[in-house]
């Protein structure tokens, strides 16, 4: 009789340690699920190709900062010969929304708040601003 409830009560712990990982996520309401990222609309190209974006979107980011603020350069041409200002607000949200596209890619990897927003402004947020 003791050694039934030793195997039973070790094969309900086993069983519900299994299936930890199913009823936390259905407890806590958690997906496997990518983050719902809004895409621009009328725009099919990023200002580089979306494997270079995906991967070194940060190191852009900062080439284009040293090199407009100090080397006084603010053109930027892509790959494809399009020509951009190299403004981060300016440029980059005009085509991306920070709230419905940065924000919601950093929050899912669990990247660092860029502190960029500190002083740079998300033009959704202010009517008429020159980002
Ligand atoms: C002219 C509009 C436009 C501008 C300006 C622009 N993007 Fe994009 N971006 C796009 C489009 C369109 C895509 C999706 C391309 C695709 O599906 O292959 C994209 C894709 C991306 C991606 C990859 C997202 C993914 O999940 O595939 C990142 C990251 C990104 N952009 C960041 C930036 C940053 C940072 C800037 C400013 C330096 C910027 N973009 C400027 C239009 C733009
Ligand atoms: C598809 C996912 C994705 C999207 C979309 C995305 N990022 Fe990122 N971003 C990342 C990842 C991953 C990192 C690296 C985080 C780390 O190193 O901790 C990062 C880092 C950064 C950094 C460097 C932060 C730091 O403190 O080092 C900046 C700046 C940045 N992103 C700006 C943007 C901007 C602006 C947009 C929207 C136009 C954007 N990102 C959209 C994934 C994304
Ligand atoms: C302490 C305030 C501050 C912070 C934080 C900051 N910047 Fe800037 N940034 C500035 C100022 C001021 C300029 C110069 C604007 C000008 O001359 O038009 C500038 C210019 C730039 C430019 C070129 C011009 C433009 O209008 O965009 C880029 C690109 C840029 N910053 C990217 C970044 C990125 C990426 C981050 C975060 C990783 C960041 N900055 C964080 C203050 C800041």
């Amino acid at each position: 009789m003791r050694e039934k409830l030793w195997i039973y009560g070790g094969l309900l712990l086993f069983l519900v340690g299994v299936t930890f990982p199913v009823w936390r996520d259905a407890i806590t309401h958690a997906t496997t699920q990518p983050p719902a990222l809004e895409m621009p609309a009328n725009q099919k190209q990023c200002v580089a190709p979306t494997d270079y974006m995906l991967t070194s979107h940060m190191k852009l980011l900062m080439d284009w900062r040293t090199s407009a603020v100090r080397d006084n350069n603010w053109k930027y041409t892509s790959f494809n010969g399009k020509v951009y200002q190299k403004r981060f607000s300016g440029t980059c949200l005009q085509c991306h929304s920070k709230a419905k596209f940065c924000d919601r890619c950093h929050t899912y990897v669990g990247a660092r708040t860029p502190y960029c927003w500190n002083c740079h402004v998300d033009p959704a947020l202010v009517k008429g601003a020159t980002p």
